[in-house]
């Protein structure tokens, strides 16, 4: 039996670069069946972004591709109009994420293609929500981090590197195209009780706030009571009128910090970039009364300065400064055993290296191994990140610029007269003279 919930599905992709790419590629992996239409002869801009070989697409564009088709179209001659008219016809959903007003001077707004096929349901991604005075700005990601409160909200809060930080996670441009494949899977189940398609318009901001929703709360104390018990600004420090940046509180009530540790002998320890470990205090008194045993600070039971939370926010700095001397002779994966045991929150903070070299994570969802053929070869990439009790994506290659042009076209009933036709002007292969 097929499993794949999108088994059935089709999508027609236009969408580059990494918010809406994301999205069509977790569509595929559910089974869906994406095309993916791509300006002849250029195609996403990530193929030849960040390229490891000249010659080669590079590994972003082939993290965001996996199991698509390409159509190299031109949508501005006439005859790429009608092609896509004829897709769009019989597609389920229809993505873009061009600049705005691109699609509206393509004559594939909304409004045209829901005129073309009622039934096709339409999901956009701009960087601003449409009451927002920057919806005409483009966006890329740290445009949507620094207008979120992502970036004000992050980083170190005092000396010379207070300064708006972005993250390195991509909460403009992945989380985006997550954000817009929930809207979408939920118009699929709507469509079913209505018949009809409907929009779906995403935004880079709003994706990137639903993230920031805690610094809201934050904001929202912060105007009642002028201070903010979990920063360690408390109780000492000034707060102003906005939320600060955190640099690596934990943001709930919990006391969360990052420890320095000793190298771990391998792999980051030579340049001891990331020797810390990340330890929480939680709030409840068995829990405190657990950490105190783990690492031997019985003292704090009886001591009022610490055997409380809320006397422990009041004494964090010194808490900060005991638990470091503590970790410093210990590595972060000893620290992560010895507390692990006693049930405190701990983690080390691992590196890149130290995650892709992880071979239990080969799991078939966590990291995956595709085998793109040719000069590529296998690559690593992050793979459908929720497991399903009974179905299991299977990750297949990128397809190349324009390579199941004639696949689909034959599809779509055209000739091979025709197709040569098309070739020659210009709306599947570039115009001899470059011009688009
Ligand atoms: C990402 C972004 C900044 C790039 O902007 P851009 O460099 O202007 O590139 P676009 O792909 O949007 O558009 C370039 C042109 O190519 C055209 N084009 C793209 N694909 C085409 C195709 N298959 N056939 C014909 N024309 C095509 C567009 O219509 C547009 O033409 P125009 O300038 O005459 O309107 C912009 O698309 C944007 O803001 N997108 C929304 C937010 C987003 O998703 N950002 C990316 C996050 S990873």
């Amino acid at each position: 039996m097929n499993t794949a919930p999108l088994s059935g599905i089709k999508v027609v992709d236009f969408t580059e670069v990494q918010s809406g790419p994301s999205c069509t590629q977790m569509l595929a992996w559910l089974g869906a069946d994406v095309i993916k239409i791509e300006r002849p002869g250029v195609g996403d801009a990530t193929r030849k972004e960040l390229q490891f070989n000249p010659d080669l697409p590079s590994y972003y564009f082939l993290q965001l591709n996996s199991d698509k088709k390409s159509l190299s179209l031109d949508a501005k001659t006439p005859d790429g109009k009608e092609i896509l008219t004829k897709l769009i016809k019989e597609c389920d959903i229809f993505v873009e994420n061009l600049h705005p007003g691109a699609m509206d001077k393509l004559g594939f707004s909304w409004e045209a293609v829901h005129k073309l096929n009622p039934k096709c349901i339409y999901g956009t991604i701009k960087g601003f929500p449409v009451s927002s005075k920057y919806k005409d700005l483009k966006a890329y990601e740290p445009i949507a981090q620094v207008t979120a409160a992502a970036a004000s909200t992050t980083g170190w809060f005092e000396g010379e590197y207070n300064i708006p930080t972005q993250s390195g996670a991509a909460l403009g441009d992945s989380n985006t195209g997550m954000h817009l494949l929930i809207g979408l899977l939920a118009a699929l189940q709507q469509r079913n009780n209505t018949g009809e398609g409907c929009y779906v318009y995403q935004s880079m901001h709003n994706a990137c706030l639903n993230l920031c929703r805690i610094k809201t709360r934050d904001q929202l104390t912060l105007d009642k009571i002028g201070y903010l018990t979990q920063f360690p600004q408390y109780p000492n420090g000034k707060f102003g009128d906005c939320v600060p940046r955190a640099g690596n509180i934990e943001g709930g009530g919990v006391l969360g910090w990052t420890y320095k540790c000793k190298p771990a002998g391998d792999m980051d320890s030579a340049i001891d970039a990331n020797n810390y470990v990340y330890v929480i205090l939680q709030r409840g008194a068995k829990d405190f009364e657990l950490f105190c045993q783990a690492t031997g600070f019985t003292d704090w039971l009886t001591n009022p300065d610490f055997n409380t939370a809320d006397a422990r926010d009041r004494h964090k700095q010194e808490i900060y400064k005991r638990v470091g001397e503590w970790t410093a002779d210990k590595t972060k994966f000893e620290v992560t055993e010895i507390l692990g045991k006693y049930g405190v929150p701990v983690g080390p903070v691992l590196s890149t290296k130290e995650i892709m070299s992880d071979e239990s994570l080969y799991d078939g969802n966590t990291l995956v191994r595709i085998n793109q053929g040719g000069e590529i070869g296998e690559f690593v990439t992050v793979g459908c990140p929720f497991t399903m009790s009974n179905y299991q994506p299977t990750y297949g290659p990128c397809p190349t610029l324009g390579g199941n042009t004639d696949e689909i076209l034959k599809d779509l009933g055209y000739t091979d007269e025709q197709m040569a036709e098309f070739a020659k002007n210009g709306t599947t292969k570039p115009l001899p003279d470059g011009k688009m």
